[in-house]
């Protein structure tokens, strides 16, 4: 599987991605670079090389992606000189809450005539475990309410896949080895999270039901609040341990060449250092750290953009396999980056970002193949969130001055 991204500046050659196993991407690059843009160009792709085979997922905490499914009319005539057409896409927007909550209802029915798939997305409290729930309430697992909420948790998990936060709350009341004012304090925390309304009441729904192989699959979090404990954090701390043990328990049968529930997985996060930031823990860093490591086995890729590779934790930084930068200009970000140089690449990478000057281009390091490209990324076939207008030719040339 082939992903065309772009094409190489000097030899006007184009450049493809070997995205057949699992990769780590980083795309980075300074404010307006060009960093969402690319990774909508890396979505398009993996649809249409994989026949939709896979599915990916964008995590998307500026709430931008769903134009995706308006094709790029705007830059028929860019498309083109690639051979290509504008394309819209499928896309299923998965918005963590009451949808009636979040937006008003003009917004949905906008979005639903653009034919955007609008859905609440619900996550099961059994998805959060015994330690993580102790971390969505910032709760010491060795002080008393702590070991009040583990010891609930864990005995309600022993017995059904199926509970609710009421279920939690139930358990907190009839616990007899917990003092009053205890119990009190988490009852009033779980009655918090109840209200946020992000916890699915009943039924347990599996990940396989959620996300959908062929389509663009976007996780909206742009209506809820950021932070390590936050919603948007605790989103993707249970969507990232679902998928594993989802496509860890399919990569199984795939082995036993049994039929599998659930193809490979594409996970893309925008402001990727929302979750994943230096030197602090969030509640869905470790989920993450263990996909960059771990998930090539199970066949779940990881690509991340942000603004400043510096504020990105080095564990994930480290495992990425692919570097797209776009315009670097601080020292620390250039430096981080410059720390992943490698011997192949025959300079350091600071070297080649020097080169970069205009919107859209950026430098592709491959470790896989070992190969450093300075690229034009191609124009998008859907339409680019955040912009409703393709920039004048001027804009282009003169971003940075
Ligand atoms: N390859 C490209 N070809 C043409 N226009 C592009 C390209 N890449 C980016 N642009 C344009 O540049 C602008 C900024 O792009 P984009 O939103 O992707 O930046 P960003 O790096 O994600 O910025 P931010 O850090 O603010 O999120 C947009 O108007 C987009 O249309
Ligand atoms: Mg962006």
């Amino acid at each position: 599987m082939k992903l065309l991204l772009g094409r190489d500046v000097l030899h006007e050659s184009p450049v493809y991605l070997e995205a057949t196993g699992s990769r780590a991407v980083l795309i980075c690059g300074k404010r307006g670079s060009g960093k969402s843009y690319t990774l909508g160009v890396f979505i398009e792709e993996l649809l249409t090389a994989s026949g939709g085979g896979i599915i990916p997922i964008i995590v998307d905490p500026m709430g931008v992606y769903h134009t995706m499914t308006l094709a790029n009319d705007l830059q028929r005539d860019d498309l083109f000189r690639w051979a290509l057409n504008p394309k819209s896409y499928p896309v299923r927007l998965l918005i963590p809450g009451d949808l009636d909550d979040l937006y008003d209802q003009d917004v949905l029915r906008a979005l639903r005539d653009r034919q955007v798939e609008v859905i609440s997305l619900k996550l099961n409290p059994s998805d959060l475990s015994p330690d993580g729930w102790c971390d969505l309430f910032n709760a010491n697992i060795n002080q008393p309410l702590g070991i009040l909420l583990f010891r609930c948790v864990q005995q309600l998990a022993k017995r059904t896949q199926d509970f609710s936060v009421s279920d939690i709350a139930k358990a907190v009341e009839r616990d007899e080895r917990a003092n009053e004012v205890t119990q009190e304090a988490l009852l009033n925390r779980l009655e918090a999270a109840r209200a946020w309304r992000i916890f699915s009441e009943h039924t347990y729904q599996p990940m396989d039901a959620i996300f959908r192989p062929g389509t663009v699959n976007i996780v909206d979090l742009s209506r809820l609040e950021s932070g390590p404990r936050g919603r948007r954090n605790l989103t993707v701390s249970i969507i990232a341990r679902n998928l594993f043990r989802a496509r860890s328990d399919s990569r199984l049968r795939e082995e036993f060449g049994l039929a599998s529930p659930m193809p490979r997985v594409w996970l893309a996060i925008d402001e990727a250092h929302q979750f994943i930031p230096t030197g602090s823990s969030t509640l869905a860093k470790q989920q993450l750290v263990r996909w960059a490591k771990e998930g090539r086995q199970p066949g779940l890729s990881l690509v991340v953009a942000s603004q400043q590779p510096s504020a990105i934790d080095h564990e994930v930084l480290s495992q990425c396999d692919v570097i797209l930068s776009h315009k670097l200009t601080t020292r620390d970000d250039v430096g981080a980056l410059n720390r992943l140089s490698q011997d192949y690449m025959g300079g350091e990478l600071q070297t080649f970002i020097k080169r970069l000057n205009r919107v859209g281009e950026a430098i592709l390091v491959d470790d896989e193949r070992e190969t450093v490209h300075h690229l034009s990324i191609r124009p998008r076939q859907s339409r680019h969130g955040g912009s409703s207008v393709a920039p004048a030719e001027e804009d282009k040339l003169d971003l940075w001055g």
